[in-house]
């Protein structure tokens, strides 16, 4: 990769920005690394709205951090409520089109008024704060609407993305003892119906703490519908309004008052064991750092038109669809298909529709475009764009020219912003008016974003090195805990290296401070800018009754950066290979999702170990990645099992 080509920021758009210079950059990054309590408490003052103000900026006793303590807040109250006293009353919150071609534009009153509808409704049905909901919808504005009606609440919400298995649904409501399921019949996907009821159904089976599930009806199609459970979002809407008392109570206007700590939101993500872990964010911090965001990263103006592509199910569309954007009073948009569907022009046609002005995607998809040529977005009027951003992997210098030139017109800036699900906002990236890009560099750390790059013993190391990334200071939207195991946690994150906080990736420096993202060093895989577990998909193979042994690696794919590549051994019988491989990616797709499929799956008698029975992933990496396997293999139990995968994937590429 080469770190010499830059692209100035265009002196226009510098000059209208929220930060206009490298130097003012370096003069806020600076502030807030010699006085972060003064830096964050400031911000949190002036960008969000209290109830009662906090007594101080952070107890912090690693890993756990405490930010804001005293305060009082609500996240739904500063993403709808206090825009209502401003012009931003009649201005569109959501605007939604749905994958038919369907479309509805909310304003941030009507936002305000469905939420306390729907909070009047699940207070009814005895949902109070303290308690967890899991959403399972389709991107529809009640998904958002389901979201923030739970933040008002205090009502911990986790949003199982509509993609997952009801296997996967089942584990995440039971890990949380949720009592509340939020939910639609189906969806839309390619033409498809999603059922996500029957998914719910199949999964509630074995979820004794739900006591409530809320259907909204999208598709319309017949779903099971079980007595004292199961209740019609629509139905309850109707009963509202033939109920004064009821009425009366979405009009008052409710809204909890919690504490900056309070658990706003769980997701699961996966990780280096089989088992997904629930990433906890609380409420104050994270909606300060989302919101602080929306201006430092996408220099957000208030006539913005924005649209962040990824669904809600991902930590991606929770602080760029929902918290991010709405708490800094923007318009989004939201929309339910997939990119290719009905053709290949289905973005720019949005982008057009709605003179889009911001547009936040991903490598894989913008990848996925390339190939379908130029004809799609030359075909619509892409002028209104002024800003474009990339998130979930490294972007390649190709798709980065391309996004450049064909969809930003060399107009506009691209932020590559690298974050986690962990680190619940953007941490490394550009802020467009201030400072040059390189193309795949995610460039500098944002103010109050301390990192190091470090070697396996903790040494730091200076420019041009590769390394362990690590964030040695606490941020305002660092995740909290795993939800109900903080040893894990601890050991996960905060134990590599000590008083730091370990992010997986590992990084190079150049010479002008501008950070490279070079990939996750442990067993997470990154397919389609999803992250997926080596381990899980195992386990899911060797639940399998044919299989003994799994082995699952990366290996580079051309459009979706990574694809899962799984080394399978079979129990004694008389199996058909052809068959049983369809067989065993359906079955990863039932039990993780469709999206965790493994592309190839090689079957093989014997899987490379070490002699004390470890299962050497590093040379099946090496012969998926390359031809062959270097380095050292004297630990190899039987030699001869390399050689023969060896040969055999020799054989399967000529
Ligand atoms: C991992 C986090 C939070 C965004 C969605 C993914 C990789 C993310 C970039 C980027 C290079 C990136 C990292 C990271 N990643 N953004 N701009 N450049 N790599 O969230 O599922 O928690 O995955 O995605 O490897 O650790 P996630």
């Amino acid at each position: 990769m080469s770190d010499s080509k830059t692209y100035a920021p265009p002196s226009e758009f510098s000059s209208r920005a929220h930060v206009k210079s490298t130097e003012e950059y370096r003069a806020l990054y600076e502030r807030a690394k010699t006085n972060p309590e003064a830096f964050w408490g400031d911000l949190a003052a002036t960008e969000l709205t209290w109830f009662r103000p906090f007594l101080k900026t952070l107890d912090w006793d690693p890993p756990s951090a405490k930010w804001f303590p005293g305060g009082k807040i609500n996240a739904c109250y500063n993403c709808v409520d206090r825009h209502l006293r401003t012009e931003r009353r009649t201005k569109p919150a959501i605007i939604w089109e749905g994958e038919p071609g369907d479309s509805r534009v909310l304003t941030y009153e009507d936002l305000y008024k469905l939420i306390n509808r729907f909070a009047t409704i699940l207070m009814r049905l005895k949902s109070k704060t303290g308690e967890r909901a899991v959403i399972y919808m389709p991107m529809i504005p009640e998904l958002a609407i389901a979201v923030l009606t739970c933040a008002r609440m205090g009502i911990t919400h986790s949003v199982v993305f509509g993609g997952f298995s009801s296997e996967a649904l089942k584990t995440r409501i039971q890990d949380l003892g949720a009592s509340l399921v939020i939910t639609a019949d189906g969806g839309w996907r390619r033409g498809k119906e999603v059922r996500l009821k029957d998914a719910v159904d199949k999964a509630l089976e074995e979820c004794p703490s739900v006591r409530t599930v809320m259907v909204y009806k999208r598709t319309g199609s017949d779903v099971n519908m079980m007595t004292g459970r199961d209740y019609w979002w629509h139905e309850h809407e109707e009963n509202l309004d033939s109920t004064p008392a009821l009425k009366a109570i979405a009009e008052s206007g409710e809204v909890q008052h919690l504490d900056p700590e309070h658990p706003l939101f769980v997701l699961y993500t996966s990780g280096t064991t089989g088992k997904p872990k629930g990433i906890l964010h609380t409420t104050a911090g994270y909606l300060l750092q989302t919101a602080i965001t929306m201006k430092w990263v996408f220099d957000l103006r208030e006539d913005d038109i924005f649209w962040c592509t990824a669904d809600i199910g991902w930590v991606t569309g929770h602080s760029y669809i929902v918290y991010g954007p709405l708490t800094a009073g923007a318009t989004v948009v939201m929309y339910e298909g997939a990119p290719d569907y009905p053709a290949y022009d289905r973005f720019w046609q949005i982008v057009e529709k709605y003179r889009v002005t911001i547009f936040y995607t991903s490598p894989t998809a913008i990848r996925a475009l390339v190939r379908q040529g130029d004809k799609w977005p030359n075909a619509h009027d892409l002028s209104s764009l002024r800003l474009l951003g990339s998130v979930g992997e490294p972007i390649n210098p190709a798709a980065w020219d391309w996004y450049y030139r064909v969809i930003g017109k060399e107009r506009c800036p691209i932020v590559d912003t690298w974050w986690q699900t962990e680190t619940g906002a953007i941490m490394i990236a550009p802020m467009p008016g201030a400072m040059p890009l390189k193309p795949g560099s995610a460039t500098l750390p944002l103010p109050g974003t301390i990192v190091d790059i470090v070697d396996t013993n903790g040494n730091v190391l200076g420019n041009n090195q590769e390394g362990f990334l690590v964030i040695r200071e606490p941020w305002p939207s660092m995740a909290r805990n795993v939800w109900g195991d903080p040893k894990r946690f601890q050991e996960q994150y905060w134990s590599r290296f000590p008083n730091s906080y370990f992010t997986g990736d590992a990084a190079r420096r150049d010479d002008d401070g501008y950070y490279w993202i070079l990939g996750r060093i442990d067993d997470v895989m990154n397919v389609s800018g999803h992250r997926l577990s080596t381990m899980e998909i195992e386990s899911s193979l060797v639940h399998h009754p044919a299989v003994a042994e799994a082995a699952v690696v990366a290996k580079p794919h051309e459009i979706t950066g990574q694809a899962v590549c799984a080394f399978v051994t079979l129990k004694q019988g008389d199996w058909n290979v052809e068959a049983l491989g369809q067989e065993l990616r359906q079955w990863v797709g039932r039990e993780i999702g469709p999206f965790a499929r493994p592309e190839e799956i090689r079957f093989t008698d014997a899987l490379p170990k070490t002699r004390s029975g470890k299962i050497m992933r590093r040379l099946l990496r090496e012969l998926v990645t390359s031809h062959g396997v270097t380095g050292d293999i004297t630990t190899l139990e039987d030699m001869s099992v390399i050689q023969r995968l060896a040969s055999q994937h020799q054989s399967d590429e000529d």
